[in-house]
């Protein structure tokens, strides 16, 4: 494991002293961040990569609470983070297991937690009528009954959730098969979770949040919290398990050496098949599993991987080490049963920043029922104020179409989705079944200002 700094609990009375050292080195004319806004020539420094600490679920305990990270190179930000670590721990489970985590609200506000594309029953599913109070606690049970994937926890209370989660409130939940076990991808320090996303930092260099229509927009990246980051590398195949954790942005990754990346997965786990990819264009909360081959690399080398939508610098891979080949890029993964359109199809619109179907969410208001384990046809439309990267609780999907805008469908969205991306004009089916559990569910945007503004609708499966 790489060498991490360690964030930890702040008190109230931190708050006040972190303030006051701040406010000490404006008076001196000093910047709290020292050279980092200062403009000089040349790259940046580039600081240590943070990968959360891995937890397994057993006893867990989450809770959310102000704490103090270091965003690279000692620059402590306030920020809100699950157990003092931003990002949260990564929880590592098999599929099959029993669950049980206790959340312990540490923040000022009301909050629940949201387990990102798993499948747990309504009451585990942190819907914000479940929501718990400062102080409070719940406790969130299920089994895990899905393959292996990379899915993520964050909070979904009513109208705080785009705060909560850009403060820094999230982290990724890893489940495990032995089907994904006896493709002997790469493992250990070679599979690495990469949560990306962006922040508004203040003066003081603290994360800040500012709700904004169009969705929050940050200034900096931040991979796993840190930013300008590096990684040592070995000449071998690395596993990249990409969240976007940003509340608005979308990000279009590639490598700046042009090499492609090998696409094997997304939200739902495993492709049918490995496909090469030049570049990924990944939403909020869409995941994308990428193998990049460094066999081939030499020690000195360093290969960036950036985001050329923002033109960002991300994560620098810096080959450190050559080791004796191994392993192999898979081809062919596991197929995946295609699902047949029943007779029922649903529109739904997604009405400017804060309706769908020309309504606001209402928590106690349920606008619809699905019925258990039909396959339904959902036709996604944008009506403005686009992007609106639409979610579904409850459910995975297979995307069938997308017309207007972009009019295709990419490599990352086959298999089996959570989360699709509606731009401007587009109009995107996904066939869709509910077959895990009965109960209340959520349909909604993924820009978490859209969600917070009422971009969400309740719905049952019955
Ligand atoms: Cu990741 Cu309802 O959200
Ligand atoms: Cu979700
Ligand atoms: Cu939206």
């Amino acid at each position: 494991m790489p060498k991490q700094r360690r964030p930890r609990r702040l008190s109230r009375r931190d708050f006040v002293r972190l303030s006051a050292t701040s406010a000490a080195a404006l008076a001196l004319g000093q910047h709290p961040l020292g050279t980092a806004f200062a403009a000089k020539p040349g790259p940046p420094t580039r600081y240590p990569l943070f990968i959360p600490p891995t937890v397994s679920h057993l006893g867990l305990n989450l809770n959310p609470a102000p704490a103090v990270a270091d965003l690279g190179g000692g620059r402590l930000s306030n920020v809100w983070a699950y157990n003092g670590t931003f990002p949260g721990p990564t929880i590592l489970s098999q599929s099959g297991d029993s669950v049980v985590i206790d959340l312990q609200n540490g923040l000022m506000d009301e909050t629940t937690i949201h387990w990102h594309g798993m499948m747990v029953p309504h009451l585990a599913d942190g819907h914000p009528l479940q929501a718990v109070s400062p102080g409070g606690g719940y406790s969130y049970q299920f089994e895990i009954q899905q393959r292996a994937c990379l899915n993520w926890y964050h909070p979904h209370p009513h109208m705080l959730t785009g705060e909560q989660v850009a403060l820094g409130a999230a982290g990724v939940f890893i489940v495990r098969d032995a089907q994904e076990a006896s493709l002997g991808l790469p493992s250990g320090a070679y599979e690495v979770p990469l949560i990306i996303r962006d922040a508004k930092l203040n003066s003081s260099g603290n994360i800040v949040y500012v709700a904004q229509g169009g969705g929050y927009l940050g200034s900096v990246g931040l991979v796993n919290g840190t930013r300008d980051a590096k990684l040592d590398v070995d000449t071998a195949i690395y596993r990249f398990r990409v969240l976007n954790g940003a509340n608005a942005r979308i990000f279009g990754l590639a490598l700046g050496n042009g090499a492609p990346f090998t696409l094997i997965g997304n939200d739902g786990g495993l492709l049918p098949a490995a496909v090469q990819v030049a570049q990924v264009d990944i939403a909020p909360s869409e995941r994308v599993d990428l193998l990049v081959d460094l066999r081939q690399a030499q020690v000195g080398n360093r290969i960036m991987l950036r985001d050329l939508r923002a033109g960002w610098n991300l994560l620098e891979l810096v080959v450190t080490q050559q080791v004796a080949p191994s392993g192999t890029l898979p081809t062919t993964l596991f197929p995946i049963t295609p699902l047949t359109a029943g007779p029922t199809t649903r529109n739904f619109s997604f009405d400017g920043m804060s309706r769908i179907n020309g309504q606001v969410f209402d928590m106690n208001r349920v606008d619809f029922q699905v019925p258990f384990g039909q396959v339904e046809r959902w036709r996604f439309t944008t009506n403005g104020n686009a992007p609106h990267p639409v979610h579904v609780h409850g459910a995975s999907f297979q995307v069938q179409s997308r017309v207007g805008g972009r009019g295709a469908l990419f490599p990352w969205e086959t298999g089996w989705k959570d989360t699709v991306l509606l731009e401007d004009g587009e109009t995107v089916e996904v066939l869709i079944r509910f077959d895990h559990h009965l109960g209340l569910y959520l349909l909604h945007c993924h820009k978490l200002e859209h969600e917070d503004m009422g971009m969400m609708a309740n719905f049952e499966v019955v």
